[in-house]
């Protein structure tokens, strides 16, 4: 069957003004009976409004939009959902003490013989057919809770099916799962796609949009650059309509020296979690740690600021053995922790953005306990500029920022504290191509002025293109060390695999 030309989505000169803000301008997007829509732009750009005004939880100031050629207003998510939208969001809408089964049919379950009970078998094995229908194992009856990242947006995808959506969006879906579990998440799309379902696709990494999209448009600053077929375009194409100039993809040169042993680690372990790390990190140094997710990567950087508690193990820090027992003790030995959740550990979502940037330093700028206002604001909107935090003015509140921006604003409040050790994890989650050149540049520049670094990432270009030396994780444990100059993606993989293969 052939749905390739077939719209089921029409949006036309939509507008979305927030104060200070236009966030989308006349923007136009078509999308087909069975393809995957691929939503493309910078940080900002204005991509999660235009599919939050398609599903309902956003009011328009202007445009038209059809589906299936009748006009909607969509002015609720239930007139959404009752259109045949189906939205994903990053946060899902889960209730976590429910069954998957009665998550997937909640306010719409089968009723039972008595009036008011609720069929709990046919719940159950509907459930089932729809889960089996995307290829997918999870008993019906498990409690979400229980349930694995992977797992809950998969019961997502269910939820959507069962009404029988026709336009299922995912903004940025694969930021929280594995390897494999993005290649399980292709396959169920793929399936989608063939049903006639049509997907709308938001993701910053360009790779995955060349493996699943049919067709990308591309917005900047709210505005329509335009549509492409993506198996015509390259990627420096998309990157050139995305940015609006020119940008290499590369990586800044390395710094010649590494200085003295700032931090030791010898025999870390937390039982079940961390298995007898040891590793040493040098001033000036950018240390890689890398892994597949579950490896205990995180884990480690959390022992190591203090916020779990440890079962053995010996760090020093400048030569003196420590024991850090909390956070602030960490951050008072120098240590700096960008977290991977910044929603729950980074951000305070209703301060502004100097307040946010300024909140892990209040001591630099507070003289003999009074604050120095003036001296809080320049630096951070240094950092802000430095960072291109796209934002109306400094005193915005975080919770009005794009997600890509909110991260920048952690990144800068740990720039913006002068710790000397700075454990960064998945520092470029969520982050646009332009404003990852210059993360990079910044890492950099930090270990130029002495900082000692240890970056997490999932990225391996990333970790290769960035890092003085290498660490791969495997199941708790070292499983490998690298320096820049031998390292291989074939190599690091290996060893990341470390445990399996054995
Ligand atoms: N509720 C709001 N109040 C004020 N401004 C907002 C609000 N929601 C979004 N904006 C602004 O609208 C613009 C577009 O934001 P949007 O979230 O659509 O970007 P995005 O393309 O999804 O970016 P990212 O890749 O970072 O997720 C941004 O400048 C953002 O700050
Ligand atoms: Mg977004």
């Amino acid at each position: 069957m052939d749905h390739s030309v077939q719209t089921v989505l029409s949006m036309k000169g939509i507008v979305k003004r927030y104060p200070g803000v236009v966030a989308l301008e006349g923007v136009d997007l078509d999308v087909r009976r069975g393809e995957v829509h691929v939503l493309l732009g910078e940080n900002g750009a204005g991509k999660s409004t235009l599919v939050k005004i398609l599903a309902g939880a956003v009011r328009r100031d202007a445009g038209t939009l059809e589906i299936e050629g009748r006009a909607y207003e969509l002015s609720t998510p239930r007139e959404a959902q009752t259109a045949g939208v189906s939205v994903i969001y990053q946060e899902f809408n889960l209730v976590p003490g429910l069954t998957v089964a009665e998550n997937i049919f909640l306010g719409r379950e089968p009723r039972g013989f008595l009036p008011g009970f609720i069929d709990q078998a046919l719940l159950v094995s509907e459930a089932e057919r729809i889960l089996h229908g995307l290829g997918v194992v999870i008993d019906p009856r498990s409690v979400v809770r229980s349930l694995g990242v992977a797992e809950q947006q998969m019961v997502e995808v269910a939820k959507a099916l069962s009404v029988d959506a026709r336009i299922v969006v995912m903004d940025e879906p694969t930021s929280a799962l594995t390897e494999r579990e993005i290649g399980r998440l292709f396959m169920v799309i793929r399936r989608l796609r063939e049903r006639g379902v049509a997907i709308i696709y938001i993701s910053h990494r360009l790779d995955e949009l060349f493996q699943i999209g049919d067709r990308v448009t591309v917005l900047r600053d709210g505005r329509l650059i335009g549509t492409r077929v993506i198996a015509e375009s390259t990627r420096a194409g998309l990157i050139r309509m995305m940015v609006g100039r020119d940008l290499t993809e590369q990586f800044p040169p390395r710094g010649a020296t590494v200085g003295e042993e700032v931090l030791r680690v010898e025999g870390l372990t937390r039982r079940g979690v961390l298995d007898g790390i040891s590793f040493v990190l040098h001033r000036g140094e950018v240390l890689g740690l890398t892994g597949l997710m579950g490896a205990g990567r995180t884990e480690l950087a959390r022992a190591l600021f203090g916020a779990d508690p440890i079962d053995a193990g010996r760090v020093w820090v400048r030569g003196s053995e420590v024991v850090i027992r909390s956070p602030q003790h960490a951050i008072r030995l120098g240590l700096g922790f960008l977290t991977e959740d910044r929603k729950r550990q980074g951000l305070v979502l209703g301060c502004s953005v100097t307040e946010n940037i300024c909140l892990a330093s209040l001591d630099r700028f507070s003289r003999g306990g009074v604050m120095q206002a003036g001296n809080e604001r320049a630096e951070a909107s240094r950092l802000a500029s430095e960072l291109r935090v796209k934002t109306p003015s400094l005193g915005e509140r975080v919770l009005n920022l794009s997600g890509g921006n909110q991260q920048k604003v952690v990144l800068g409040k740990w720039l913006c504290r002068s710790a000397e050790i700075l454990l960064f994890d998945e520092p470029t989650r969520g982050i646009d191509v332009g404003a990852k050149a210059e993360v990079y540049q910044l890492i950099r520049r930090l270990s130029a002025a002495g900082k000692a670094i240890l970056i997490i990432s999932s990225e391996l270009p990333e970790i290769l293109g960035l890092s003085d030396r290498i660490l791969v994780m495997s199941r708790g444990r070292l499983s490998g060390m690298f320096g820049a100059a031998e390292a291989t993606p074939e190599a690091i993989l290996r060893c990341a695999l470390g445990a399996d293969a054995a």
